[in-house]
Protein backbone atom coordinates (compact mmCIF):
# COMPACT_ATOMS: atom_id res chain seq x y z
CA UNK A 1 0.00 0.00 0.00
CA UNK A 2 0.98 3.42 -0.17
CA UNK A 3 -0.56 6.15 0.83
CA UNK A 4 -0.68 9.96 0.31
CA UNK A 5 -1.19 10.78 3.85
CA UNK A 6 -0.36 8.22 6.33
CA UNK A 7 -2.54 8.17 9.88
CA UNK A 8 -1.18 10.24 13.07
CA UNK A 9 0.60 8.15 15.84
CA UNK A 10 -2.16 7.20 18.37
CA UNK A 11 -2.65 9.75 20.95
CA UNK A 12 -1.31 8.30 23.98
CA UNK A 13 1.74 6.85 22.01
CA UNK A 14 4.51 5.84 24.13
CA UNK A 15 7.52 7.64 22.88
CA UNK A 16 10.62 5.74 24.38
CA UNK A 17 13.80 4.95 25.25
CA UNK A 18 15.64 1.71 26.24
CA UNK A 19 18.52 0.44 28.18
CA UNK A 20 19.86 -2.65 30.04
CA UNK A 21 20.84 -2.81 33.60
CA UNK A 22 24.47 -4.81 33.25
CA UNK A 23 25.19 -2.52 30.31
CA UNK A 24 24.70 0.86 32.04
CA UNK A 25 24.47 0.69 35.60
CA UNK A 26 27.70 0.04 37.32
CA UNK A 27 27.71 -0.71 40.91
CA UNK A 28 28.24 -4.22 40.47
CA UNK A 29 29.05 -4.76 44.00
CA UNK A 30 27.30 -2.01 45.79
CA UNK A 31 24.62 -2.43 48.29
CA UNK A 32 24.47 -5.75 48.66
CA UNK A 33 24.27 -6.93 44.63
CA UNK A 34 25.70 -10.33 44.03
CA UNK A 35 27.24 -11.23 40.85
CA UNK A 36 25.88 -12.31 37.81
CA UNK A 37 27.58 -14.51 34.98
CA UNK A 38 28.24 -11.71 32.96
CA UNK A 39 30.21 -10.16 35.72
CA UNK A 40 32.09 -13.48 36.37
CA UNK A 41 32.07 -13.85 31.99
CA UNK A 42 33.41 -10.13 31.67
CA UNK A 43 36.11 -10.64 34.36
CA UNK A 44 37.00 -13.84 33.00
CA UNK A 45 38.77 -11.97 29.74
CA UNK A 46 36.00 -13.03 27.56
CA UNK A 47 34.58 -9.44 26.65
CA UNK A 48 36.83 -6.99 23.95
CA UNK A 49 39.43 -5.74 25.58
CA UNK A 50 38.50 -6.93 28.93
CA UNK A 51 35.40 -4.71 29.65
CA UNK A 52 33.25 -5.04 32.23
CA UNK A 53 29.94 -3.98 33.82
CA UNK A 54 31.60 -2.64 36.94
CA UNK A 55 31.46 0.90 36.24
CA UNK A 56 29.39 0.57 33.03
CA UNK A 57 27.99 4.32 32.47
CA UNK A 58 27.47 4.63 36.55
CA UNK A 59 23.66 5.40 35.89
CA UNK A 60 23.25 3.84 39.15
CA UNK A 61 25.28 7.06 40.98
CA UNK A 62 23.71 9.38 38.04
CA UNK A 63 20.48 8.43 38.70
CA UNK A 64 18.82 11.65 39.32
CA UNK A 65 20.70 13.46 36.11
CA UNK A 66 19.73 11.12 33.77
CA UNK A 67 16.69 10.64 35.27
CA UNK A 68 16.11 14.59 34.33
CA UNK A 69 17.74 14.01 31.22
CA UNK A 70 14.70 11.83 30.38
CA UNK A 71 12.17 14.53 31.32
CA UNK A 72 14.32 17.28 29.42
CA UNK A 73 13.86 15.04 26.03
CA UNK A 74 10.19 14.84 27.31
CA UNK A 75 10.64 10.91 26.84
CA UNK A 76 6.76 8.94 27.61
CA UNK A 77 8.64 5.65 28.53
CA UNK A 78 11.76 4.40 29.69
CA UNK A 79 12.35 0.75 29.19
CA UNK A 80 15.05 -0.58 31.38
CA UNK A 81 15.67 -3.83 33.10
CA UNK A 82 16.40 -5.19 36.44
CA UNK A 83 19.73 -6.47 37.49
CA UNK A 84 18.00 -10.10 39.38
CA UNK A 85 21.07 -10.35 41.62
CA UNK A 86 20.56 -6.43 42.64
CA UNK A 87 16.76 -8.38 44.06
CA UNK A 88 17.99 -11.30 45.05
CA UNK A 89 22.07 -11.33 45.21
CA UNK A 90 22.09 -15.18 45.19
CA UNK A 91 19.32 -15.78 43.03
CA UNK A 92 16.53 -17.54 44.58
CA UNK A 93 17.47 -16.79 48.78
CA UNK A 94 17.33 -14.07 50.71
CA UNK A 95 15.97 -10.09 49.10
CA UNK A 96 17.85 -7.76 49.13
CA UNK A 97 15.98 -4.12 50.37
CA UNK A 98 18.71 -1.96 49.20
CA UNK A 99 18.38 -3.73 46.11
CA UNK A 100 14.88 -3.09 45.59
CA UNK A 101 15.23 0.27 46.92
CA UNK A 102 17.12 1.20 43.90
CA UNK A 103 14.30 0.06 41.52
CA UNK A 104 11.60 2.13 43.60
CA UNK A 105 13.70 5.77 43.26
CA UNK A 106 14.01 4.72 39.63
CA UNK A 107 10.41 3.68 39.33
CA UNK A 108 9.33 6.62 41.11
CA UNK A 109 12.05 9.50 39.74
CA UNK A 110 10.29 8.28 36.40
CA UNK A 111 6.46 8.86 37.28
CA UNK A 112 7.14 11.62 38.78
CA UNK A 113 8.60 13.34 35.78
CA UNK A 114 5.74 12.15 33.54
CA UNK A 115 7.35 8.99 32.16
CA UNK A 116 6.02 5.45 32.69
CA UNK A 117 8.51 2.27 33.46
CA UNK A 118 8.84 -0.11 31.78
CA UNK A 119 10.78 -2.78 33.05
CA UNK A 120 12.30 -6.16 31.52
CA UNK A 121 12.56 -8.80 34.72
CA UNK A 122 15.58 -10.64 32.12
CA UNK A 123 17.79 -9.13 30.40
CA UNK A 124 20.80 -11.81 30.42
CA UNK A 125 22.47 -10.84 33.74
CA UNK A 126 21.48 -14.61 35.22
CA UNK A 127 22.85 -14.74 39.63
CA UNK A 128 25.61 -16.29 39.29
CA UNK A 129 24.82 -18.18 42.13
CA UNK A 130 22.30 -20.05 40.13
CA UNK A 131 24.40 -20.97 37.53
CA UNK A 132 27.23 -22.56 39.91
CA UNK A 133 24.68 -24.42 41.81
CA UNK A 134 22.55 -25.61 38.88
CA UNK A 135 23.67 -24.88 35.24
CA UNK A 136 21.54 -21.85 35.05
CA UNK A 137 18.81 -22.17 32.33
CA UNK A 138 19.70 -25.81 31.98
CA UNK A 139 17.70 -26.44 35.21
CA UNK A 140 14.23 -26.12 36.59
CA UNK A 141 15.19 -24.99 40.04
CA UNK A 142 16.19 -21.64 37.76
CA UNK A 143 12.40 -21.41 36.57
CA UNK A 144 11.00 -21.55 40.17
CA UNK A 145 13.55 -18.81 41.15
CA UNK A 146 12.96 -16.99 38.46
CA UNK A 147 8.74 -16.95 39.54
CA UNK A 148 9.76 -16.28 43.16
CA UNK A 149 11.71 -12.94 41.92
CA UNK A 150 9.05 -11.80 39.58
CA UNK A 151 7.27 -12.22 42.56
CA UNK A 152 8.98 -9.87 44.62
CA UNK A 153 8.91 -7.68 41.51
CA UNK A 154 5.45 -7.61 41.28
CA UNK A 155 4.23 -7.37 44.45
CA UNK A 156 6.57 -3.89 45.04
CA UNK A 157 5.73 -2.50 41.93
CA UNK A 158 2.44 -3.85 40.12
CA UNK A 159 0.24 -0.83 41.41
CA UNK A 160 2.36 1.56 39.71
CA UNK A 161 4.20 0.05 36.28
CA UNK A 162 1.40 -0.65 33.45
CA UNK A 163 4.13 -1.94 31.24
CA UNK A 164 5.93 -5.16 32.06
CA UNK A 165 8.76 -6.92 30.43
CA UNK A 166 9.41 -10.69 31.02
CA UNK A 167 12.44 -11.55 29.03
CA UNK A 168 14.90 -10.07 26.38
CA UNK A 169 15.46 -11.75 23.17
CA UNK A 170 15.61 -15.40 24.31
CA UNK A 171 16.38 -16.01 20.87
CA UNK A 172 19.71 -14.19 20.82
CA UNK A 173 21.07 -15.15 24.18
CA UNK A 174 20.41 -19.22 24.43
CA UNK A 175 22.10 -18.87 20.76
CA UNK A 176 25.00 -16.81 21.73
CA UNK A 177 25.21 -19.01 25.40
CA UNK A 178 24.85 -22.57 24.13
CA UNK A 179 25.53 -22.51 20.46
CA UNK A 180 28.30 -19.59 19.35
CA UNK A 181 30.12 -19.65 22.74
CA UNK A 182 29.57 -15.57 22.85
CA UNK A 183 27.67 -14.89 25.83
CA UNK A 184 27.67 -17.02 29.03
CA UNK A 185 27.55 -19.88 30.05
CA UNK A 186 30.07 -19.93 26.98
CA UNK A 187 29.04 -23.93 25.67
CA UNK A 188 28.86 -25.59 22.23
CA UNK A 189 26.23 -28.16 22.55
CA UNK A 190 22.65 -27.92 20.73
CA UNK A 191 20.82 -29.95 22.62
CA UNK A 192 21.45 -28.04 25.64
CA UNK A 193 20.74 -25.02 24.11
CA UNK A 194 16.74 -26.42 23.17
CA UNK A 195 16.83 -27.60 26.58
CA UNK A 196 17.94 -24.64 28.33
CA UNK A 197 15.75 -22.89 25.84
CA UNK A 198 12.36 -24.75 27.05
CA UNK A 199 13.29 -23.71 30.42
CA UNK A 200 13.03 -20.56 29.65
CA UNK A 201 9.96 -20.93 28.15
CA UNK A 202 8.63 -22.25 30.92
CA UNK A 203 10.18 -19.34 33.05
CA UNK A 204 8.45 -16.76 31.18
CA UNK A 205 4.87 -18.88 31.10
CA UNK A 206 5.32 -18.77 35.21
CA UNK A 207 6.07 -15.74 35.12
CA UNK A 208 3.31 -14.24 32.69
CA UNK A 209 0.82 -16.63 35.20
CA UNK A 210 1.85 -14.91 37.96
CA UNK A 211 1.26 -11.64 37.29
CA UNK A 212 -1.75 -12.03 36.03
CA UNK A 213 -3.23 -13.47 39.03
CA UNK A 214 -2.17 -11.01 41.24
CA UNK A 215 -4.43 -8.28 42.54
CA UNK A 216 -1.82 -5.70 42.40
CA UNK A 217 -1.08 -6.14 38.85
CA UNK A 218 -4.87 -6.02 37.97
CA UNK A 219 -3.95 -2.99 36.01
CA UNK A 220 -0.92 -4.00 34.46
CA UNK A 221 -0.03 -5.73 31.14
CA UNK A 222 2.84 -8.43 30.43
CA UNK A 223 4.75 -9.84 27.69
CA UNK A 224 8.15 -11.31 26.11
CA UNK A 225 10.26 -8.26 24.10
CA UNK A 226 11.79 -10.76 20.88
CA UNK A 227 14.33 -10.10 18.23
CA UNK A 228 12.53 -10.19 15.31
CA UNK A 229 13.74 -10.30 11.70
CA UNK A 230 11.78 -11.11 8.84
CA UNK A 231 13.24 -13.77 6.64
CA UNK A 232 13.79 -13.18 2.47
CA UNK A 233 14.35 -15.46 0.01
CA UNK A 234 17.24 -14.79 -2.44
CA UNK A 235 15.10 -15.03 -5.28
CA UNK A 236 11.99 -16.64 -6.55
CA UNK A 237 13.60 -20.52 -6.77
CA UNK A 238 10.84 -22.93 -4.96
CA UNK A 239 13.31 -23.55 -3.21
CA UNK A 240 14.71 -20.55 -1.66
CA UNK A 241 11.30 -19.84 -0.84
CA UNK A 242 10.96 -23.07 0.85
CA UNK A 243 14.72 -22.70 1.95
CA UNK A 244 12.91 -19.12 3.78
CA UNK A 245 10.12 -21.15 5.73
CA UNK A 246 12.66 -22.95 7.28
CA UNK A 247 14.45 -19.70 8.53
CA UNK A 248 11.20 -18.37 9.64
CA UNK A 249 9.98 -21.04 11.57
CA UNK A 250 13.26 -21.71 13.04
CA UNK A 251 13.91 -18.31 13.69
CA UNK A 252 10.68 -16.48 14.67
CA UNK A 253 7.75 -19.19 15.34
CA UNK A 254 10.05 -21.41 17.45
CA UNK A 255 9.84 -18.96 20.15
CA UNK A 256 6.86 -16.80 19.16
CA UNK A 257 4.36 -19.71 18.71
CA UNK A 258 5.61 -20.88 22.22
CA UNK A 259 4.83 -17.53 23.66
CA UNK A 260 1.27 -16.78 21.89
CA UNK A 261 0.08 -19.85 21.47
CA UNK A 262 1.75 -22.49 23.81
CA UNK A 263 3.08 -24.92 21.17
CA UNK A 264 6.22 -25.13 19.14
CA UNK A 265 6.25 -24.87 15.46
CA UNK A 266 5.14 -28.82 14.33
CA UNK A 267 7.54 -29.14 11.08
CA UNK A 268 10.75 -27.27 12.93
CA UNK A 269 9.75 -29.69 16.04
CA UNK A 270 9.53 -32.78 13.95
CA UNK A 271 13.12 -31.99 12.74
CA UNK A 272 14.78 -31.37 15.56
CA UNK A 273 13.16 -34.55 16.78
CA UNK A 274 14.91 -36.28 13.77
CA UNK A 275 17.86 -35.06 15.00
CA UNK A 276 17.62 -35.98 18.44
CA UNK A 277 18.15 -32.46 19.91
CA UNK A 278 14.50 -31.71 20.44
CA UNK A 279 13.50 -30.60 24.09
CA UNK A 280 11.34 -33.25 26.23
CA UNK A 281 7.76 -31.45 26.50
CA UNK A 282 6.02 -33.34 29.52
CA UNK A 283 2.22 -32.82 29.31
CA UNK A 284 2.57 -30.58 32.21
CA UNK A 285 4.92 -28.31 30.42
CA UNK A 286 1.85 -28.41 27.80
CA UNK A 287 -0.47 -27.38 29.98
CA UNK A 288 1.77 -24.39 31.51
CA UNK A 289 2.60 -23.51 28.00
CA UNK A 290 -0.98 -23.02 26.79
CA UNK A 291 -2.01 -21.65 29.69
CA UNK A 292 -0.02 -18.42 29.87
CA UNK A 293 -1.30 -15.55 27.51
CA UNK A 294 1.40 -12.43 26.82
CA UNK A 295 -1.33 -8.99 26.84
CA UNK A 296 1.71 -8.05 23.88
CA UNK A 297 4.14 -8.19 22.42
CA UNK A 298 7.24 -6.21 23.09
CA UNK A 299 9.28 -6.52 19.57
CA UNK A 300 13.34 -5.48 18.84
CA UNK A 301 14.48 -4.40 15.26
CA UNK A 302 17.25 -4.03 13.91
CA UNK A 303 17.43 -6.04 10.84
CA UNK A 304 16.07 -9.50 8.72
CA UNK A 305 17.94 -11.85 7.08
CA UNK A 306 18.27 -13.38 3.38
CA UNK A 307 18.65 -17.37 2.78
CA UNK A 308 18.81 -19.77 0.59
CA UNK A 309 18.29 -23.40 -0.21
CA UNK A 310 21.09 -25.61 2.04
CA UNK A 311 24.01 -26.27 -0.29
CA UNK A 312 26.18 -28.94 0.75
CA UNK A 313 29.31 -27.94 -1.81
CA UNK A 314 28.89 -24.36 -0.21
CA UNK A 315 31.97 -23.66 2.13
CA UNK A 316 31.20 -23.23 5.79
CA UNK A 317 32.88 -19.55 5.81
CA UNK A 318 30.85 -18.24 3.05
CA UNK A 319 27.27 -19.31 4.79
CA UNK A 320 27.57 -17.45 7.42
CA UNK A 321 26.34 -14.30 6.97
CA UNK A 322 28.24 -12.49 10.30
CA UNK A 323 31.37 -10.75 8.81
CA UNK A 324 30.40 -7.71 7.43
CA UNK A 325 32.86 -4.96 6.08
CA UNK A 326 36.81 -5.36 6.49
CA UNK A 327 36.24 -2.43 9.35
CA UNK A 328 33.42 -4.41 10.94
CA UNK A 329 35.29 -7.69 11.44
CA UNK A 330 38.14 -5.63 13.28
CA UNK A 331 35.61 -3.71 15.08
CA UNK A 332 34.28 -6.34 16.76
CA UNK A 333 37.06 -9.24 17.58
CA UNK A 334 35.57 -10.84 20.34
CA UNK A 335 38.49 -11.80 22.34
CA UNK A 336 39.04 -15.38 21.73
CA UNK A 337 36.28 -15.43 20.35
CA UNK A 338 37.44 -14.97 16.05
CA UNK A 339 36.19 -11.99 14.26
CA UNK A 340 33.33 -12.42 13.32
CA UNK A 341 30.72 -9.66 13.33
CA UNK A 342 27.70 -10.86 15.55
CA UNK A 343 24.39 -9.49 15.10
CA UNK A 344 21.30 -8.93 17.54
CA UNK A 345 19.57 -11.38 14.50
CA UNK A 346 22.55 -13.66 12.70
CA UNK A 347 23.64 -15.64 15.53
CA UNK A 348 20.84 -18.23 16.24
CA UNK A 349 20.54 -18.90 12.79
CA UNK A 350 21.59 -22.11 12.89
CA UNK A 351 24.83 -22.88 10.97
CA UNK A 352 26.35 -26.77 10.81
CA UNK A 353 29.31 -27.47 12.68
CA UNK A 354 31.84 -28.88 10.59
CA UNK A 355 31.33 -32.56 11.75
CA UNK A 356 28.01 -31.94 10.69
CA UNK A 357 27.70 -30.07 7.35
CA UNK A 358 27.10 -33.68 5.32
CA UNK A 359 24.20 -33.98 7.28
CA UNK A 360 21.38 -33.28 4.41
CA UNK A 361 18.83 -32.29 7.19
CA UNK A 362 21.29 -29.32 9.11
CA UNK A 363 21.04 -26.34 8.51
CA UNK A 364 17.25 -26.03 6.75
CA UNK A 365 18.41 -23.05 5.02
CA UNK A 366 21.84 -20.74 4.41
CA UNK A 367 22.13 -17.24 4.82
CA UNK A 368 23.75 -15.11 2.25
CA UNK A 369 24.38 -11.55 1.55
CA UNK A 370 21.16 -9.17 0.69
CA UNK A 371 21.98 -6.58 -2.52
CA UNK A 372 19.69 -4.43 -1.82
CA UNK A 373 20.41 -3.03 1.87
CA UNK A 374 23.10 -1.08 3.32
CA UNK A 375 25.23 -1.90 5.92
CA UNK A 376 26.19 0.03 9.43
CA UNK A 377 30.07 -0.18 10.07
CA UNK A 378 29.57 -2.82 12.26
CA UNK A 379 27.63 -5.03 9.39
CA UNK A 380 24.34 -5.06 10.14
CA UNK A 381 21.94 -4.54 7.52
CA UNK A 382 19.95 -1.45 7.44
CA UNK A 383 16.22 -1.44 5.98
CA UNK A 384 13.74 0.53 7.39
CA UNK A 385 10.96 -1.38 5.03
CA UNK A 386 11.75 -4.69 6.37
CA UNK A 387 10.44 -3.15 9.96
CA UNK A 388 7.53 -2.63 8.31
CA UNK A 389 7.19 -6.04 7.36
CA UNK A 390 8.11 -7.14 10.70
CA UNK A 391 5.41 -5.45 12.72
CA UNK A 392 2.70 -6.32 9.60
CA UNK A 393 3.87 -10.47 10.05
CA UNK A 394 3.95 -10.72 13.64
CA UNK A 395 0.19 -8.34 13.73
CA UNK A 396 -1.29 -10.33 10.86
CA UNK A 397 0.32 -14.13 12.38
CA UNK A 398 -0.36 -12.90 16.59
CA UNK A 399 -2.88 -10.25 16.56
CA UNK A 400 -1.55 -8.93 20.04
CA UNK A 401 -0.65 -5.04 20.09
CA UNK A 402 2.98 -4.70 19.49
CA UNK A 403 4.90 -2.77 22.11
CA UNK A 404 8.95 -1.69 19.91
CA UNK A 405 11.04 -2.16 22.53
CA UNK A 406 14.42 -1.58 21.03
CA UNK A 407 15.60 -0.49 17.40
CA UNK A 408 18.39 1.76 16.65
CA UNK A 409 21.85 2.47 15.28
CA UNK A 410 25.50 1.78 16.60
CA UNK A 411 28.02 3.54 15.33
CA UNK A 412 31.03 5.16 15.75
CA UNK A 413 30.24 8.81 17.35
CA UNK A 414 32.68 11.38 17.77
CA UNK A 415 32.73 14.66 19.56
CA UNK A 416 33.55 17.62 17.06
CA UNK A 417 36.21 19.42 17.83
CA UNK A 418 35.23 22.68 16.58
CA UNK A 419 31.99 23.03 19.02
CA UNK A 420 32.35 20.04 21.22
CA UNK A 421 29.03 18.41 19.90
CA UNK A 422 27.84 15.26 18.78
CA UNK A 423 26.50 15.51 14.89
CA UNK A 424 24.72 12.19 14.57
CA UNK A 425 22.76 12.94 11.67
CA UNK A 426 23.28 9.62 10.44
CA UNK A 427 21.60 7.99 13.16
CA UNK A 428 18.25 10.72 13.15
CA UNK A 429 18.33 9.60 9.39
CA UNK A 430 18.18 5.89 10.75
CA UNK A 431 15.86 6.59 13.27
CA UNK A 432 13.62 9.24 10.72
CA UNK A 433 13.77 6.11 8.33
CA UNK A 434 12.32 3.49 10.59
CA UNK A 435 9.55 5.69 12.35
CA UNK A 436 8.18 6.55 9.08
CA UNK A 437 7.67 2.64 8.17
CA UNK A 438 6.41 1.94 11.51
CA UNK A 439 3.82 4.50 10.78
CA UNK A 440 3.15 3.04 7.35
CA UNK A 441 2.27 0.24 9.85
CA UNK A 442 -0.14 1.57 11.86
CA UNK A 443 -1.62 3.12 8.57
CA UNK A 444 -2.18 -0.01 7.29
CA UNK A 445 -3.67 -1.17 10.49
CA UNK A 446 -0.78 -2.39 13.14
CA UNK A 447 -1.76 -2.17 16.48
CA UNK A 448 1.65 -0.89 17.92
CA UNK A 449 1.83 0.84 21.45
CA UNK A 450 5.28 2.51 21.91
CA UNK A 451 8.58 2.73 20.32
CA UNK A 452 11.84 2.78 22.65
CA UNK A 453 14.84 3.43 20.48
CA UNK A 454 17.74 1.54 21.59
CA UNK A 455 19.25 3.62 23.92
CA UNK A 456 18.71 6.51 26.11
CA UNK A 457 22.06 6.81 26.93
CA UNK A 458 25.35 5.44 25.09
CA UNK A 459 26.00 2.16 27.34
CA UNK A 460 28.19 -0.78 27.71
CA UNK A 461 27.76 -2.77 24.34
CA UNK A 462 27.86 -6.80 25.45
CA UNK A 463 30.32 -7.72 22.70
CA UNK A 464 31.88 -4.39 21.47
CA UNK A 465 32.68 -2.26 24.32
CA UNK A 466 31.76 1.59 24.20
CA UNK A 467 32.77 2.34 20.41
CA UNK A 468 29.56 1.22 19.07
CA UNK A 469 27.72 3.74 20.64
CA UNK A 470 23.33 3.85 20.37
CA UNK A 471 22.78 6.85 22.71
CA UNK A 472 20.68 9.58 22.30
CA UNK A 473 23.06 11.19 25.10
CA UNK A 474 26.99 10.75 24.61
CA UNK A 475 28.89 9.56 27.67
CA UNK A 476 31.92 10.08 28.18
CA UNK A 477 33.43 6.42 28.60
CA UNK A 478 35.60 4.40 26.85
CA UNK A 479 37.45 0.44 26.53
CA UNK A 480 40.06 1.83 29.26
CA UNK A 481 36.98 2.61 31.61
CA UNK A 482 38.43 5.70 32.40
CA UNK A 483 36.28 8.40 30.93
CA UNK A 484 34.79 11.05 33.02
CA UNK A 485 31.38 9.87 32.61
CA UNK A 486 30.10 13.34 31.46
CA UNK A 487 26.80 13.31 29.61
CA UNK A 488 26.33 15.50 26.43
CA UNK A 489 23.00 15.72 24.37
CA UNK A 490 23.91 14.90 20.59
CA UNK A 491 21.90 16.17 17.82
CA UNK A 492 19.11 13.24 17.89
CA UNK A 493 18.69 13.83 21.03
CA UNK A 494 16.91 17.42 20.01
CA UNK A 495 15.65 15.31 17.23
CA UNK A 496 13.69 13.26 19.05
CA UNK A 497 12.76 15.69 21.46
CA UNK A 498 10.89 17.58 18.65
CA UNK A 499 9.57 13.64 17.21
CA UNK A 500 8.00 13.43 20.52
CA UNK A 501 6.80 17.35 21.64
CA UNK A 502 4.68 17.12 18.05
CA UNK A 503 3.84 13.53 18.36
CA UNK A 504 5.16 12.33 15.21
CA UNK A 505 4.07 14.86 13.21
CA UNK A 506 7.78 16.47 13.04
CA UNK A 507 8.62 13.55 10.78
CA UNK A 508 6.77 14.35 7.65
CA UNK A 509 9.93 17.37 7.73
CA UNK A 510 13.03 15.95 6.02
CA UNK A 511 13.17 13.76 3.35
CA UNK A 512 12.75 9.73 4.05
CA UNK A 513 16.12 8.48 2.22
C1 LIG B 1 20.01 -6.30 21.46
C2 LIG B 1 20.15 -6.34 22.96
O1 LIG B 1 20.26 -7.57 20.99
O2 LIG B 1 20.91 -5.54 20.73
C3 LIG B 1 20.88 -5.15 23.56
O3 LIG B 1 18.91 -6.51 23.58
C4 LIG B 1 22.09 -4.85 22.70
O4 LIG B 1 21.21 -5.43 24.88
C5 LIG B 1 21.59 -4.43 21.33
O5 LIG B 1 22.97 -3.90 23.23
C6 LIG B 1 22.68 -4.00 20.39
O6 LIG B 1 23.66 -4.99 20.30
P1 LIG B 1 25.19 -4.63 20.25
O7 LIG B 1 25.90 -5.92 20.15
O8 LIG B 1 25.38 -3.78 19.06
O9 LIG B 1 25.45 -3.89 21.52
Amino acid sequence: MHYEKLDSFPKDFLWGASSAAYQVEGAAAEDGKGPSIWDVYAHEGNTINGTTGDVAVDHYHHLDEDLDLMKRMGLKAYRFSVAWSRVIPDGDGQVNDAGVDFYRRLIEGLLARGIQPVPTLYHWDLPESLQKRFGGWESRATVAAFEKYCGVMFRAFGDRVKYWITINEQNVFTAMGYRWQTHPPKINDVATMFRANHNVNLANARAINLFHSLDACREGLIGPSFGYGPVYPRDCDPKNVLASLNADDFNNSWWLDVYTRGEYPYFTYKALQRMGVAPVVSASDNELLRSAHPDFLGVNYYHGGTVQENRLDRPLDDAVNATGSQSAAELTAVAGGGAKAFSAIDPYLMQPKEDQAQSPEIPMFQNVENPFVSKTDWGWEVDATGFRIALRQLFERYRLPLFVTENGLGALDTISATDGKIHDGYRIDYLRDHLVTMQEAITDGVDVVGYCAWSFTDLLSWLNGYRKRYGFVYVDQNDDETGTLARTPKDSFFWYRDVIASNGASLDQGERR
